[in-house]
């Protein structure tokens, strides 16, 4: 019989591909999403990609009740947790909102997977929870500490998960993501930001297609190839198959433990190579101005990727030249 997986937050952006990725290699997913940031649109771009709907409870984390009775009434092997707010500059604002979603959310969600005897999971950590002090590449036992509302839940989740594993024998892995982007290529599933977008790719993107005037770049002058910054851009559909390897993973353990792992790919991208790749895949200028750097912004932030390569088997393969052109298909099937 296939595996059964929960995905909790499994409607949107790094949900949807991971439930497409699993039921393509051999296991069958069940939604849960509150739909808080998200719509039933996702559910049609995976029917199109499947051929069949996945099932999809409309539920939030928090809500003792629907959750105790969705774990009793499904015979889940896992869980891959990614329900959660996700935005760093939100959280500054509204810490309480992040701290309740995403910390106290996951209490209750923790507690009735122990009541229901589930014990292996999958969590959507990042990047965010690394010290601005380290030097790169970023290895997992780099300096720790964070500086906003989302970094501190989702470090603070690590923590907790590494005591159930102690306590209460959990197998758990701990994805720390560095930048998602790009969609499925088939075009039908993809990141959708709701106003204005936070991540690049978005953005520019909407610059290609008119929908934003231009592209505000913050800073010029960082120690980099063009004095841009660098980030370590993964393309979403590497990110679900590491979801895949990990998953399997903490499902085949014989013994009891905690992994917080890196996924990346171990390159930079610039803001002006970025810029670049969606003018070449859009056939579209893409104007942008330079401004001073913003506080707290780092000049280049990369992976080391060598745990995931060798805890998981997991590396990522897809270029981002052909990860641009996909979300160029994406956006241009969804105005
Ligand atoms: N996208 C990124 O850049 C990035 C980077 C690092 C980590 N992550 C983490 O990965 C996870 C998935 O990210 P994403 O980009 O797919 O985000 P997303 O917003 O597209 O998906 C998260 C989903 O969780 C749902 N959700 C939120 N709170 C919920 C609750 N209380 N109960 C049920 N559902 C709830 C939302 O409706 C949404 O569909 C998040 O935990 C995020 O913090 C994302």
């Amino acid at each position: 019989m296939k595996p059964l997986i929960l995905l909790t937050g499994g409607l949107w952006y790094i949900g949807s591909h991971t439930c497409v990725t699993l039921e393509q290699s051999g296991f069958k997913t069940i939604l849960l999403d509150n739909l808080s940031n998200s719509s039933l649109s996702s559910l049609d771009g995976i029917e199109r990609i499947l051929g069949y709907r996945p099932v999809f409870y409309d539920a939030d984390i928090r809500d003792r009740g629907a959750v105790a009775s969705i774990l009793k009434s499904n015979d889940f092997s896992g869980v891959i947790h990614f329900a959660g707010l996700k935005s760093v500059g939100e959280s500054v604002n509204e810490p309480f909102e992040y701290y309740n979603n995403n910390i106290q959310g996951s209490f209750v969600f923790f507690e009735e997977m122990e009541r229901a005897g589930i014990r292996n999971i999958v969590f959507s950590s990042s990047a965010t929870v690394y010290s601005a002090d380290n030097t790169l590449p970023l290895i997992e036992e780099a300096e720790l500490g964070t500086t906003n509302a989302y970094a501190t839940s989702k470090l603070t989740l690590e923590f907790v998960l590494r005591n159930l594993v102690a306590a209460k024998k959990w197998n758990a892995i701990a994805l720390r993501y560095f930048n998602p982007i790009w969609a499925h290529p088939s075009g039908y599933i993809g990141e959708r930001p709701n106003g204005v977008p936070n991540n690049l790719l978005p953005y520019i993107l909407d610059v290609a297609i008119g929908k934003r005037d231009k592209v505000w770049v913050y800073g010029d002058d960082y120690d980099t190839v063009d004095g841009t910054g660098v980030r370590d851009y993964i393309d979403v559909n590497d990110l679900a198959e590491a979801h895949l390897a990990a998953i399997h993973k903490v499902l085949t353990w014989d013994t009891q433990s905690f992994h917080a792992i890196n996924i990346g790919t171990g390159n930079g991208t610039s803001v002006l190579e970025m810029i670049e790749n969606v003018r070449l895949a859009s056939k579209k200028d893409i104007p942008y101005t330079i401004l001073s750097r913003r506080p707290g912004d780092l000049a280049s932030v990369y992976a080391d990727s060598s745990c995931a390569r060798e805890l998981l088997w997991w590396e990522a393969k897809r270029s981002v030249q052909q990860a641009v052109e996909d979300s160029w298909r994406f956006v241009c099937n969804n105005i």
